[in-house]
C-alpha cells in the first residue's frame, strides 16, 4: 500500500487561508444537510494541562472521506515545545484504503483560523478595519491570517503575556500579511477601537470581557475547549449574540458557555445557532450594527477531514510530497 506523506511546512506551502475558508463553507453546508459524521472527541487527560485528544469524522455525501486526527495538547513544557503536535490520517471510505499521513499541527491552525475566517463572513460588521489578537501562541499568525482573509483589516493591535511572542507575531503580519501591526501592554488597549476581537490564548480564566468591548465588535473566541476553562467573561456573553460552531459541542466542552449557563446568566435557549446554520441561511446573522456577537468555537473532526482532503487533492495534482509504504 503506497501512502503519500505531507509534512507540516508542505501542508502550509499547498493551502491557501481563502480556499480553506471556502472549503469549511461548504463542509459545514453537509453538515446541517447529515452528510457529516464528526462525534464529539475523546480526551485523555494526563494532567490539569496536558490532553490527548482523538477526532475522527467522515463526509458522505458523494465522496465517503474520512480521517482520523491526533492531537497532543501539552501547552506546559515552555517555547522550546509547541503546546500543540498533531498528525492526520485519511482515509478513503469507498475503498477503505489509507491513502495520507499528513502533518497535522499546521493543518490544525489553518482549519482553526479558517472557522474564525468564515464567523467573520457572516457575522463582522463588513467595515471592520481594526483586529484585537489575544494570544500570539501557535494559533495566532493562522487567526489574523483567516480573519484577514474575509475583512480588509489595515490594522492588528497584539497582546499576550509573552513579549517575544507578541514581537514575532507582529513581525510575521507586517512581513507576510501586510498588515500595520503593534502591541499592546493589555487586553484594554490592543480592544479600543478593535471592530474584531479575537482571544486564542491558554488562559483557564477571562481575558476578554464587556468592559473591553464596543457597540458591533464581533468577538471570536477559539482558545477554550474544556468545560471547566474560558477566555470570555460571563457579562460579556450575557449582552452579546452568540454563535457556536457546534451546539452539541459547545454544551459539553465550551467553559466560555457552560459557566454562564452555570452561574444562571444565560441559558442554552440564548444561544442564536450553529455555523451549519449560518452558512445555510437558516440562522440569521447580525442583526444590526451595534450588536455584539461572539463566535464560539471547539474545534470540530471534520473541519480537519475538509482541509486536509482539499490538500491531498493539491498535493496529487502538483506532485508534492513524499512516498511511503506500510
Ligand atoms: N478551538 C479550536 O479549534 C482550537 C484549535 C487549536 C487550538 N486551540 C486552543 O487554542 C489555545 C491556543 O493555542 P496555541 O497553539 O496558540 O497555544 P500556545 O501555547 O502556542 O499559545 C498560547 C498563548 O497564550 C498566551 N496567554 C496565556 N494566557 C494569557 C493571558 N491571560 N493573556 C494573554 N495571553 C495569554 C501565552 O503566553 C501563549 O503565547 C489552546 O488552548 C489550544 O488548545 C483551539
Amino acid at each position: 500500500m503506497r501512502i503519500l506523506t505531507l509534512t507540516n511546512d508542505q501542508v502550509i506551502a499547498l493551502a491557501d487561508m481563502r480556499g480553506c475558508v471556502d472549503e469549511l463553507n461548504s463542509s459545514f453546508r453537509l453538515l446541517g444537510e447529515g452528510q457529516v459524521e464528526s462525534p464529539i472527541r475523546t480526551r485523555f487527560r494526563m494532567s490539569d494541562v496536558r490532553n490527548i485528544l482523538l477526532m475522527p469524522s467522515l463526509v458522505r455525501e458523494k465522496k465517503d472521506t474520512m480521517s482520523l486526527k491526533m492531537v497532543t495538547i501539552y501547552p506546559d513544557l515552555g517555547p522550546a515545545v509547541p503546546s500543540i503536535q498533531a498528525v492526520v490520517l485519511l482515509v478513503d471510505g469507498k475503498d477503505g484504503q489509507l491513502k495520507c499521513i499528513m502533518g497535522g499541527t499546521s493543518l490544525t491552525g489553518l482549519r482553526t483560523g479558517a472557522v474564525s475566517g468564515l464567523s467573520c463572513r457572516y457575522l463582522a460588521r463588513k467595515d471592520s478595519r481594526k483586529l484585537a489578537m489575544i494570544g500570539a501562541g501557535g494559533q495566532g499568525f493562522y487567526q489574523v491570517s483567516g480573519v484577514a482573509s474575509q475583512l480588509e483589516l489595515s490594522e492588528v493591535s497584539i497582546f499576550d503575556l509573552d513579549g517575544g511572542r507578541q514581537k514575532r507575531l507582529i513581525e510575521r503580519c507586517e512581513k507576510e500579511l501586510h498588515l500595520k501591526a503593534s502591541a499592546a501592554d493589555t487586553v484594554q488597549s490592543a480592544t479600543a477601537r478593535a471592530d474584531v476581537v479575537v482571544t486564542a490564548t491558554t488562559s483557564k480564566t477571562p481575558v476578554l470581557d464587556a468592559a473591553h468591548v464596543a457597540p458591533g465588535t464581533h468577538v471570536v473566541a477559539i482558545g477554550a475547549y474544556t468545560p471547566e476553562t474560558r477566555e470570555l467573561g460571563s457579562d460579556l456573553v450575557r449582552k452579546a449574540s452568540v454563535y457556536v460552531d457546534s451546539m452539541e459541542a459547545a454544551m459539553e466542552e465550551a467553559g466560555d458557555i457552560l459557566i454562564p449557563i452555570k452561574e444562571g446568566r444565560i441559558t442554552q435557549e440564548s444561544i442564536r445557532g450553529e455555523m451549519a446554520g449560518l452558512v445555510s441561511g437558516k440562522v440569521k446573522g447580525r442583526a444590526n450594527d451595534s450588536e455584539v456577537t461572539i463566535f464560539k468555537a471547539v474545534g470540530l473532526s471534520f473541519e480537519d477531514n475538509a482541509v486536509g482532503w482539499m490538500v491531498y487533492d493539491r498535493a496529487i495534482k502538483s506532485g508534492v510530497g513524499g512516498w511511503t509504504e506500510l
